[in-house]
Protein backbone atom coordinates (compact mmCIF):
# COMPACT_ATOMS: atom_id res chain seq x y z
CA UNK A 1 0.00 0.00 0.00
CA UNK A 2 1.43 3.45 -0.86
CA UNK A 3 0.91 6.30 0.84
CA UNK A 4 2.70 9.50 -0.91
CA UNK A 5 1.65 12.04 -0.64
CA UNK A 6 2.69 14.80 1.89
CA UNK A 7 3.13 17.90 0.57
CA UNK A 8 2.70 19.53 -3.28
CA UNK A 9 5.40 18.35 -4.44
CA UNK A 10 4.54 14.70 -4.16
CA UNK A 11 1.21 15.93 -5.60
CA UNK A 12 3.27 17.26 -8.63
CA UNK A 13 5.22 14.49 -9.33
CA UNK A 14 2.38 12.17 -8.62
CA UNK A 15 0.64 14.25 -11.89
CA UNK A 16 3.72 13.90 -13.89
CA UNK A 17 2.81 10.27 -13.35
CA UNK A 18 -0.11 10.03 -15.28
CA UNK A 19 1.70 10.40 -18.47
CA UNK A 20 2.56 7.65 -20.18
CA UNK A 21 6.49 7.40 -20.74
CA UNK A 22 6.71 6.75 -24.39
CA UNK A 23 3.31 9.02 -25.19
CA UNK A 24 4.84 12.39 -24.67
CA UNK A 25 7.47 15.12 -23.67
CA UNK A 26 6.90 15.73 -20.38
CA UNK A 27 7.51 12.62 -18.53
CA UNK A 28 10.30 10.89 -16.07
CA UNK A 29 12.41 10.51 -18.71
CA UNK A 30 11.69 13.57 -21.08
CA UNK A 31 15.32 14.42 -20.99
CA UNK A 32 15.77 11.14 -23.07
CA UNK A 33 12.55 11.80 -25.61
CA UNK A 34 14.35 15.13 -26.11
CA UNK A 35 17.58 13.69 -26.59
CA UNK A 36 16.14 11.42 -29.19
CA UNK A 37 14.53 14.62 -31.08
CA UNK A 38 17.82 16.14 -30.79
CA UNK A 39 19.73 13.27 -32.42
CA UNK A 40 19.88 13.93 -36.22
CA UNK A 41 20.32 17.82 -36.68
CA UNK A 42 19.66 17.32 -40.10
CA UNK A 43 16.07 17.23 -39.43
CA UNK A 44 13.58 19.85 -40.80
CA UNK A 45 12.83 21.16 -37.42
CA UNK A 46 11.81 24.96 -38.43
CA UNK A 47 13.92 25.83 -34.45
CA UNK A 48 17.08 23.70 -35.44
CA UNK A 49 18.30 26.67 -37.49
CA UNK A 50 21.16 28.60 -35.41
CA UNK A 51 18.72 31.92 -36.06
CA UNK A 52 17.60 34.17 -33.05
CA UNK A 53 13.91 34.79 -32.13
CA UNK A 54 12.34 38.08 -34.56
CA UNK A 55 10.55 38.88 -31.41
CA UNK A 56 14.27 38.68 -29.23
CA UNK A 57 15.37 40.87 -31.55
CA UNK A 58 12.89 43.37 -31.94
CA UNK A 59 12.77 43.96 -27.98
CA UNK A 60 16.48 44.24 -28.00
CA UNK A 61 16.21 46.93 -31.07
CA UNK A 62 13.23 48.63 -29.41
CA UNK A 63 15.04 48.97 -26.05
CA UNK A 64 12.29 46.96 -24.34
CA UNK A 65 15.03 44.94 -22.28
CA UNK A 66 18.26 46.16 -21.90
CA UNK A 67 21.58 44.00 -20.84
CA UNK A 68 21.75 42.12 -17.34
CA UNK A 69 21.79 38.23 -16.45
CA UNK A 70 19.52 36.39 -18.85
CA UNK A 71 18.11 32.58 -17.93
CA UNK A 72 17.41 30.87 -21.60
CA UNK A 73 14.99 28.22 -20.23
CA UNK A 74 14.85 25.80 -21.93
CA UNK A 75 17.67 26.52 -24.40
CA UNK A 76 17.52 23.58 -26.41
CA UNK A 77 20.46 24.35 -28.92
CA UNK A 78 20.82 27.45 -27.83
CA UNK A 79 20.41 30.00 -30.34
CA UNK A 80 19.05 32.57 -27.96
CA UNK A 81 21.54 32.70 -25.76
CA UNK A 82 23.94 32.71 -28.29
CA UNK A 83 22.15 36.21 -29.08
CA UNK A 84 21.69 37.47 -26.13
CA UNK A 85 25.51 36.77 -25.17
CA UNK A 86 26.36 38.29 -28.18
CA UNK A 87 24.50 41.39 -27.37
CA UNK A 88 26.68 41.62 -24.14
CA UNK A 89 24.30 39.89 -21.81
CA UNK A 90 25.99 37.15 -19.18
CA UNK A 91 23.49 33.89 -20.28
CA UNK A 92 22.71 30.84 -18.48
CA UNK A 93 21.21 28.49 -20.14
CA UNK A 94 18.93 25.47 -18.67
CA UNK A 95 17.63 22.29 -20.53
CA UNK A 96 16.48 19.21 -19.53
CA UNK A 97 17.97 17.08 -22.64
CA UNK A 98 21.88 16.26 -22.41
CA UNK A 99 22.09 16.54 -26.11
CA UNK A 100 20.73 19.93 -26.77
CA UNK A 101 23.06 21.17 -24.02
CA UNK A 102 26.19 19.38 -26.30
CA UNK A 103 24.68 20.89 -29.55
CA UNK A 104 24.80 24.51 -27.67
CA UNK A 105 27.64 23.99 -26.14
CA UNK A 106 29.24 23.46 -29.35
CA UNK A 107 27.95 26.75 -30.85
CA UNK A 108 29.06 28.52 -28.17
CA UNK A 109 32.25 27.15 -28.45
CA UNK A 110 32.26 28.46 -31.84
CA UNK A 111 31.20 31.69 -31.81
CA UNK A 112 33.40 32.11 -28.63
CA UNK A 113 30.62 33.15 -26.76
CA UNK A 114 30.90 32.40 -22.57
CA UNK A 115 27.65 30.76 -21.97
CA UNK A 116 27.00 28.74 -18.34
CA UNK A 117 25.23 25.69 -19.29
CA UNK A 118 22.81 23.84 -16.90
CA UNK A 119 21.58 20.39 -17.58
CA UNK A 120 18.28 18.91 -15.75
CA UNK A 121 14.74 19.46 -14.83
CA UNK A 122 14.41 23.92 -14.60
CA UNK A 123 11.89 23.10 -12.42
CA UNK A 124 14.01 20.87 -9.67
CA UNK A 125 15.94 23.19 -8.23
CA UNK A 126 17.42 19.95 -6.01
CA UNK A 127 18.57 19.23 -9.73
CA UNK A 128 19.75 22.23 -11.67
CA UNK A 129 20.40 25.19 -9.16
CA UNK A 130 20.05 28.07 -10.85
CA UNK A 131 20.71 31.60 -9.02
CA UNK A 132 18.67 34.01 -10.07
CA UNK A 133 18.23 37.61 -9.81
CA UNK A 134 18.02 37.26 -13.63
CA UNK A 135 16.54 40.83 -15.67
CA UNK A 136 15.45 38.55 -18.76
CA UNK A 137 14.19 34.51 -18.11
CA UNK A 138 13.55 33.90 -21.96
CA UNK A 139 11.58 31.10 -23.18
CA UNK A 140 10.84 29.80 -26.62
CA UNK A 141 9.02 26.82 -26.82
CA UNK A 142 8.60 24.94 -23.42
CA UNK A 143 5.90 26.56 -21.65
CA UNK A 144 3.41 24.57 -23.84
CA UNK A 145 5.64 21.27 -23.40
CA UNK A 146 4.55 21.64 -19.61
CA UNK A 147 1.17 19.65 -18.21
CA UNK A 148 -0.92 22.02 -16.66
CA UNK A 149 0.12 21.29 -12.98
CA UNK A 150 3.65 22.10 -13.79
CA UNK A 151 2.28 26.07 -14.65
CA UNK A 152 2.74 25.85 -10.93
CA UNK A 153 6.33 25.05 -10.56
CA UNK A 154 6.80 27.40 -13.69
CA UNK A 155 5.67 30.64 -11.86
CA UNK A 156 7.68 29.31 -8.72
CA UNK A 157 10.46 29.39 -10.62
CA UNK A 158 9.53 33.10 -12.15
CA UNK A 159 8.71 34.42 -8.68
CA UNK A 160 11.82 32.87 -7.49
CA UNK A 161 14.42 33.79 -10.23
CA UNK A 162 12.46 36.91 -11.90
CA UNK A 163 14.48 40.00 -10.41
CA UNK A 164 12.13 42.89 -9.69
CA UNK A 165 12.20 45.29 -12.93
CA UNK A 166 13.21 42.42 -14.85
CA UNK A 167 11.22 40.65 -17.79
CA UNK A 168 9.91 37.32 -18.46
CA UNK A 169 9.77 36.59 -23.02
CA UNK A 170 7.83 33.84 -23.66
CA UNK A 171 6.99 32.41 -27.35
CA UNK A 172 4.11 29.55 -27.03
CA UNK A 173 1.74 27.69 -29.44
CA UNK A 174 -1.52 29.91 -30.14
CA UNK A 175 -4.67 28.21 -30.17
CA UNK A 176 -6.51 28.03 -33.55
CA UNK A 177 -2.84 27.56 -35.37
CA UNK A 178 -0.49 25.16 -33.53
CA UNK A 179 -1.05 22.64 -30.25
CA UNK A 180 -3.65 20.96 -28.67
CA UNK A 181 -7.02 22.80 -27.65
CA UNK A 182 -8.08 19.74 -24.70
CA UNK A 183 -9.52 21.43 -21.96
CA UNK A 184 -6.42 21.25 -18.65
CA UNK A 185 -8.77 18.09 -17.19
CA UNK A 186 -8.50 16.29 -20.49
CA UNK A 187 -4.99 15.66 -20.87
CA UNK A 188 -5.68 13.96 -17.06
CA UNK A 189 -7.80 11.97 -18.66
CA UNK A 190 -6.35 11.26 -21.99
CA UNK A 191 -2.80 10.64 -20.18
CA UNK A 192 -0.83 12.48 -23.36
CA UNK A 193 -0.01 16.31 -23.64
CA UNK A 194 -0.69 15.49 -27.23
CA UNK A 195 2.67 17.51 -28.59
CA UNK A 196 2.17 20.64 -26.59
CA UNK A 197 -0.71 22.85 -25.18
CA UNK A 198 -2.23 25.78 -27.43
CA UNK A 199 -2.84 28.71 -25.24
CA UNK A 200 -5.10 32.29 -26.21
CA UNK A 201 -3.78 34.95 -25.79
CA UNK A 202 -6.46 35.58 -22.35
CA UNK A 203 -5.28 32.45 -21.01
CA UNK A 204 -1.71 34.01 -21.18
CA UNK A 205 -2.90 37.06 -19.45
CA UNK A 206 -4.62 35.27 -17.06
CA UNK A 207 -1.86 32.79 -15.85
CA UNK A 208 0.65 35.43 -15.83
CA UNK A 209 -1.75 38.15 -14.34
CA UNK A 210 1.09 38.19 -11.34
CA UNK A 211 3.18 40.30 -13.88
CA UNK A 212 2.65 43.21 -16.56
CA UNK A 213 2.00 42.48 -19.94
CA UNK A 214 4.25 45.16 -22.21
CA UNK A 215 4.05 43.66 -25.61
CA UNK A 216 1.68 40.23 -27.02
CA UNK A 217 1.78 39.54 -30.26
CA UNK A 218 2.23 37.07 -32.96
CA UNK A 219 5.31 35.95 -33.63
CA UNK A 220 6.00 37.36 -36.89
CA UNK A 221 6.47 35.12 -40.07
CA UNK A 222 10.23 35.24 -41.02
CA UNK A 223 11.52 34.28 -44.88
CA UNK A 224 13.90 31.22 -45.28
CA UNK A 225 16.61 33.82 -46.57
CA UNK A 226 15.83 36.13 -43.33
CA UNK A 227 18.49 36.65 -40.69
CA UNK A 228 15.59 35.44 -38.14
CA UNK A 229 13.70 32.64 -36.83
CA UNK A 230 9.63 33.48 -36.86
CA UNK A 231 6.71 31.25 -37.13
CA UNK A 232 3.53 32.53 -37.09
CA UNK A 233 1.49 29.91 -35.32
CA UNK A 234 3.34 31.42 -31.72
CA UNK A 235 2.83 33.77 -29.70
CA UNK A 236 5.56 36.10 -28.64
CA UNK A 237 5.03 37.65 -25.07
CA UNK A 238 6.93 39.76 -22.90
CA UNK A 239 6.10 40.56 -19.56
CA UNK A 240 7.50 43.08 -16.78
CA UNK A 241 7.93 42.05 -13.46
CA UNK A 242 6.73 45.40 -12.13
CA UNK A 243 8.08 46.95 -8.76
CA UNK A 244 4.61 47.89 -7.90
CA UNK A 245 3.34 44.38 -8.76
CA UNK A 246 2.69 41.85 -6.03
CA UNK A 247 4.72 38.83 -7.07
CA UNK A 248 1.62 35.98 -5.98
CA UNK A 249 -1.63 37.78 -6.26
CA UNK A 250 -4.26 35.66 -7.06
CA UNK A 251 -5.89 36.42 -10.13
CA UNK A 252 -9.27 36.42 -10.87
CA UNK A 253 -10.97 34.12 -14.11
C1 LIG B 1 10.61 23.26 -28.53
S1 LIG B 1 12.17 23.08 -27.77
C2 LIG B 1 12.81 24.73 -27.93
C3 LIG B 1 14.30 24.85 -27.82
C4 LIG B 1 14.87 26.25 -27.88
N1 LIG B 1 14.30 27.13 -26.89
C5 LIG B 1 14.70 26.87 -29.25
O1 LIG B 1 13.71 27.62 -29.42
O2 LIG B 1 15.52 26.64 -30.13
C6 LIG B 1 11.75 22.98 -26.05
C7 LIG B 1 12.94 22.67 -25.16
O3 LIG B 1 12.51 22.73 -23.79
C8 LIG B 1 13.26 21.76 -23.07
N2 LIG B 1 12.55 21.45 -21.81
C9 LIG B 1 11.30 20.92 -21.68
N3 LIG B 1 11.00 20.77 -20.38
C10 LIG B 1 12.07 21.23 -19.68
C11 LIG B 1 12.38 21.33 -18.29
N4 LIG B 1 11.52 20.89 -17.37
N5 LIG B 1 13.57 21.86 -17.92
C12 LIG B 1 14.46 22.27 -18.87
N6 LIG B 1 14.22 22.20 -20.19
C13 LIG B 1 13.06 21.68 -20.60
C14 LIG B 1 13.35 20.58 -24.03
O4 LIG B 1 14.42 19.70 -23.69
C15 LIG B 1 13.55 21.29 -25.37
O5 LIG B 1 14.91 21.42 -25.70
Amino acid sequence: MDRNIRTIDDVLKLLDGLFAPEADRWTVDAGNWWDGFYADRDRAVPFFVAKPDESLVSYLDRGLIAPGRALDLGCGPGRNALELASRGWTVDAVDLSPAAIAWAEERAREAGADITFHRGDAFDSAAVELSGPYDLIYDSGCFHHLPPHRRISYLALVDRLLAVGGHLALNCFAAGEMGSELSDADYYRQSALHGGLAYTAESLRWIFAALTEVELRRMHDEPPESPYFGEPFLWSALFARDVRTPSREEPEK
